[in-house]
């Protein structure tokens, strides 16, 4: 690669860290989606305390000059992100050569940071997010100065240690040890209620670091768009009669955000019309520019008209609708427009700072009372989800299967008072996707979001590891058991389409959901066709944190678990120290994701296949561990198709010998309290 005065200087400015000439200030940056002003919750002495805590990371000659000005940005923004320390180079995945670090992990692992970051990828880069709203990468500039600094200098013989986007330093480890080790959130249990995040993020102490954002493995929407796809394939399935398929079938959702901004495309792959009601319109605009929806529509006249058109017409066509979900599910009732499946995926997993929109608000007299009066916001918003559960109930008297997709809204609907309970009290109206979806048909068997990352930067090596994966998977069908075969052709043909499907936004990445068996064999060949050149660089491997057993979360991932654990995490720890010592490159573990803070606690992991032999086998020992692992604490729940996944591999895999439950005959306990 030849090197250019920009690369040069990019260089030079990682490498000096916090820079040793106080920059200039900046104003705020405009025509980017800013994050909405968050709580603002300190007393006064926590907001000295506060900036007390930012002016740390600087030199003690510019403490009176920024301790005003991040005294207003805690005013203004509700946080401290030291706009003025945002370098000016331009932040993207460069190719993994284009780093000025001694290790290509190292550099590996600044390149999945700069893709996190990259404007086109991120929801709201000038404040380090990079999607869910409040998933954040770092909580300031100038921890990301000091951890691409860190990188850049560290030796195979150090580990970094992140503490909730703060670099607490680089300690002596050995060439086995994963190179970095993240924490975002993690809280004495007993201080985990949605202010305390509030708080103790303000305070510049912990941070949202959702599931791929806080851990560098996020590949933009086409994450979601395969699981989405899955899930909605699969939804249909549920609904349809045999001799029909979805081709003039309504899907109905909310959300064209940094995640949910992927169910047009999937309802798309998928062959149906969907129908994405987004309240911020920079979000639609910006989702129908990159070719996510089909067609933009403005006013409910018209998507009413062009829906019952497309209906009839038995047309496929993903419409990015701007407005208000609620008005939607009241509207398509009133016009008597029969919806067949039904979800909703605005961020109820962060209801009270901008994450769900009331009805009969407009977009910017939402985001001035959430400033003005949060108290009064919080209660449009209960109001407002009464009202589109109310609505959501009637669609479903008529036939519509509604599920809830992984946003907390069946809880926080709940939360509201919304009729959404079940007759018993405890369970809700309708399931979750993992209940009904993917958890029996998915994460039980092992499948999850495997994906990997081309440090070349080039499409060809894209299109090379889609063509070795799709011929590993193949061989693999060939003796495949049949309960699997649904899900093997299903990502067969997902791995066939995936280039002609454009799925690629930021770095040159690939998700498939793939079993152990096929992510080992899958990533051994990658491993290979490194080591032979005909991929020529490097690649990282990793996976969402939405998985079989780096997430627990008893509304999501694990909410098909039903022998009472689903509210424990030991899963999720064991899963992050096991990866940790079998290979992975970097690891994290994280208290609050899709779900929102303190209701979950997901992990996941990186790791650099260079081509070696210690690749390989560093490959093979932590893949089998991060799939085997929760499919083993599944079937210990009782789960029938995990159980008859993890027999399967101890019939194959002899050194794994995993305790199996014994099932008891309902009989003797129906007859034990009668
Ligand atoms: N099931 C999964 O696998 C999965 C994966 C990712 C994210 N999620 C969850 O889905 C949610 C969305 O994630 P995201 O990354 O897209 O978040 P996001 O904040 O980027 O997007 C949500 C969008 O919803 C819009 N919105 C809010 N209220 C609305 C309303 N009443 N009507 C119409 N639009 C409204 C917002 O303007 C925003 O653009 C989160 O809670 C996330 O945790 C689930």
């Amino acid at each position: 690669m030849s090197i250019t005065k920009k690369d040069t200087v990019f260089q030079e400015q990682i490498l000096e860290g916090i820079p040793h000439k106080l920059p200039t200030k900046k104003a705020y940056p405009e025509n980017v989606n800013r994050a909405p002003k968050r709580k603002d919750i300190l007393s006064l002495d926590e907001k000295k305390l506060a900036v007390r805590n930012a002016l740390r990371y600087f030199p003690e000659e510019w403490h009176t000059e920024l301790a005003q000005e991040f005294r207003d940005e805690l005013n203004d923004c509700g946080r401290i992100y030291m706009y003025r320390f945002k370098p000016d180079y331009e932040i993207y995945a460069r190719p993994i050569d284009a780093y000025p670090a001694k290790i290509a992990s190292a550099s590996a692992i600044m390149l999945m940071i700069q893709n996190n970051l990259d404007p086109t990828v991120a929801q709201h880069p000038e404040e380090l997010i990079t999607y869910g709203g409040n998933g954040a990468v770092f909580q300031n500039w100038g921890q990301y100065l000091l951890t691409m600094q860190y990188l850049a200098t560290m030796s195979e013989q150090q580990t970094l240690h992140m503490y909730s986007g703060h670099p607490m330093g680089l300690f002596p480890s050995s060439k086995d040890a994963p190179r970095v080790i993240i924490t975002n959130g993690m809280m004495v249990p007993n201080y985990s209620q949605p202010d305390d995040l509030e708080r103790f993020n303000a305070l510049g102490v912990t941070q949202y670091g959702q599931m791929t954002a806080g851990s560098y493995m996020y590949i933009g929407p086409q994450g979601i768009v395969h699981g989405t796809t899955i899930t909605l394939m699969n939804a249909f399935r549920k609904i349809l009669k045999e001799n029909e398929n979805s081709k003039g079938k309504i899907f109905l959702t909310s959300g064209l955000g940094g995640m949910s901004g992927a169910q047009p495309k999937a309802g798309n792959i998928a062959g149906c019309i969907t129908v994405c009601a987004e309240v911020n319109p920079k979000a639609a605009i910006k989702r129908h520019e990159q070719g996510w929806a089909d067609i933009l529509i403005d006013n409910m006249e018209e998507l009413v008209k062009r829906v019952i058109e497309s209906k009839d017409n038995n047309e496929v066509l993903s419409i990015a609708f701007i407005g208000n979900i609620v008005d939607v599910w009241e509207s398509f009732y009133d016009e008597n427009i029969f919806v067949h499946v039904g979800s909703d995926q605005t961020s109820l997993h962060n209801p009270w700072s901008g994450g769900y929109y009331p009805v009969d608000l407009s977009f910017e007299a939402s985001n001035k009372l959430l400033k003005d009066d949060p108290q009064l916001f919080k209660e449009k918003v209960q109001e407002s989800l009464r009202r589109q559960t109310n609505s959501i109930n009637k669609h479903a008297s008529r036939g519509t299967y509604f599920f809830d997709y992984g946003n907390a809204f069946l809880l926080e609907a709940s939360r509201a008072g919304a009729d959404i309970m079940d007759k018993n009290q405890i369970d809700f109206k309708y399931p979750s996707y993992v209940q009904d979806i993917l958890g029996p048909m998915c994460f039980d068997y092992g499948f999850g979001p495997f994906r990997w990352v081309c440090t070349s930067g080039n499409s060809e090596d894209l299109d090379k590891t889609d063509e070795i994966a799709l011929n590993v998977l193949r061989d693999i069908q060939a003796t495949a058991p049949k309960e699997i075969e649904l899900q093997m052709n299903d990502n067969i043909i997902w791995i066939r389409d995936a280039r002609k499907n454009k799925l690629v936004v930021g770095s040159q990445a690939r998700i498939l959901y793939a079993d152990a068996e096929g992510r080992v064999k899958i990533a051994t060949a990658f491993n290979n066709a490194v080591k032979s050149g005909e991929i020529s660089a490097p690649l990282v491997l990793g996976r969402d944190h939405h998985d079989v057993s780096g997430t627990d979360s008893p509304y999501r991932e694990t909410s098909n678990i039903y022998d009472g654990s689903k509210f424990t995490a030991d899963m999720a720890i064991h899963n992050v120290i096991g990866d940790s010592f079998r290979g992975a490159t970097w690891v994290s573990i994280h208290n609050g994701g899709g779900v929102g803070w303190g209701e979950v606690i997901n992990g996941g992991f990186g790791m650099l296949l260079d081509g070696t032999k210690e690749s390989e086998q560093k490959l093979q020992n932590m893949l089998f561990y991060d799939v085997n692992n929760g499919i083993a604490r599944r079937s210990w729940a009782r789960n029938k198709e995990a159980l008859y996944a993890v027999k399967r591999e101890m019939d194959r895999s002899p050194s794994l010998k995993v305790t199996l439950p014994k099932i008891v005959n309902d009989d003797i306990l129906d007859a034990l309290y009668d």
